[in-house]
């Protein structure tokens, strides 16, 4: 069963083609991917209008070039998947428009995924992929969230952010600190030069018992520096960033083993932009194998945005039952779309989420 993909929920256009339906975990034959990036560079920020119409532009020449390296054809697509949500809602309707017409012209069914649910299972399409049950890390650009995982469809919520994303702590920082758009690797990148203890930064909620997490008072606390700084940020710009980066990874990797702990398991899932952090990585391995606790991430390239994950998570819906493809080709996003209510339509462990 091949299964396309089609990722258009923010500044990334990302298109795949997926073998599933075998025994084993689905296999990823071709992907391609546009970055919008240099475009909403001029703006600071990814701009929604761009975005749809950047899309529209390199959906179909992606989707030629997925076929075209994986040596198939058009007629061979058993399932045409798209990213409903969340994300912009011109920029999924894109995605949605075109799934479901090519769904519609193949006589091929097609099936709306969501977005947090392809980074969730993005590292199953890694060499080494996990096995259920497991504790998720999801740390994108809009969520921060800590996630039990028994199996496809069977996720609940333990922990999330209650103000900002780990990911928009990384850009609204980098911004303030004139780093542009996007914040998250270029702060990484000069944080490699700076001493993170320089600054003495807030890690909110680090101890508060729970697996909540805040990052709006750091992103302040920030803001507090950079004002006191004064002429002299740009000598010290390297030495904040680097406090900044080690106060968000702190928090993150301190509740990651706090919920591995709780929910006594010994396999951690990272998934999300903020997960090709290298810095992160390095201290969850340590922790981890100081715990025996394996740690599966996404390769570094589906990390962020991409087809190959929305096809890969319609693909294992597919396998595991929880849904199946339909040929309704009247379609509707989901701007806003909590991950929760996948657990509530598949009929599994409800969430409290
Ligand atoms: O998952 P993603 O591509 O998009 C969403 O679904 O939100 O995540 C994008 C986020 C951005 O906030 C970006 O700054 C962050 O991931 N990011 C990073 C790194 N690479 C991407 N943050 C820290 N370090 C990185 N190397
Ligand atoms: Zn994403």
């Amino acid at each position: 069963m091949k299964v396309l993909g089609i990722e258009s929920s923010c500044d990334e256009t990302g298109v795949a083609l997926v073998e599933g339906g075998g025994a084993g975990v689905p296999r990823l034959l071709a992907d391609a991917l546009h970055s919008q990036v240099e475009m909403h560079q001029a703006y600071g920020g990814v701009v929604p209008e761009l975005a749809s119409r950047d899309h529209i532009r390199r959906v179909l020449p992606l989707a030629e070039s997925v076929l075209a390296k994986a040596q198939a054809d058009v007629r061979d697509i058993d399932v045409v998947a798209y990213t409903r949500g969340p994300g912009l809602a011109g920029a999924l309707l894109v995605g949605a428009g075109v799934a479901c017409a090519l769904g519609a012209a193949l006589g091929k069914p097609v099936l709306g995924v969501h977005h947090l649910e392809g980074h969730l299972l993005s590292p199953f399409l890694s060499q080494d992929p996990p096995q259920f049950p497991f504790v998720a890390l999801l740390v994108s650009g809009g969520h921060t969230q800590l996630m039990r995982v028994d199996g496809v469809g069977r996720y609940e919520m333990l922990g999330e952010t209650i103000d900002d994303a780990a990911g928009e702590a990384f850009d609204k920082t980098a911004k303030l600190l004139g780093l542009g758009y996007p914040g998250g690797p270029a702060l990484a990148k000069l944080a490699e030069q700076g001493d993170p203890q320089a600054f003495k930064l807030p890690r909110p909620l680090m101890h508060s018992g729970d697996l909540d997490f805040s990052f709006a008072g750091l992103k302040t606390a920030v803001l507090t520096q950079v004002k006191k700084l004064g002429a002299d940020l740009e000598a010290r710009k390297a030495d904040l960033a680097a406090s900044t980066q080690a106060a968000i990874v702190d928090v993150l990797v301190r509740k990651s083993i706090d919920a591995l702990e709780r929910s006594a398991m010994n396999r951690l899932v990272v998934a999300g932009g903020v997960g090709a952090n290298a810095l992160l990585r390095t201290r969850l391995d340590a922790e981890c194998a100081r715990r025996s606790v394996r740690v599966h991430y996404p390769e570094l390239r589906l990390c962020t945005d991409n087809g190959a994950m929305i096809a890969m998570a319609a693909a294992m819906r597919l396998d595991a039952g929880v849904e199946r493809a339909t040929e309704v080709y009247a379609f509707d996003v989901k701007p806003r779309w909590p991950l929760s209510e996948l657990s509530k339509d598949t009929g599994s462990r409800p969430s409290p989420g």
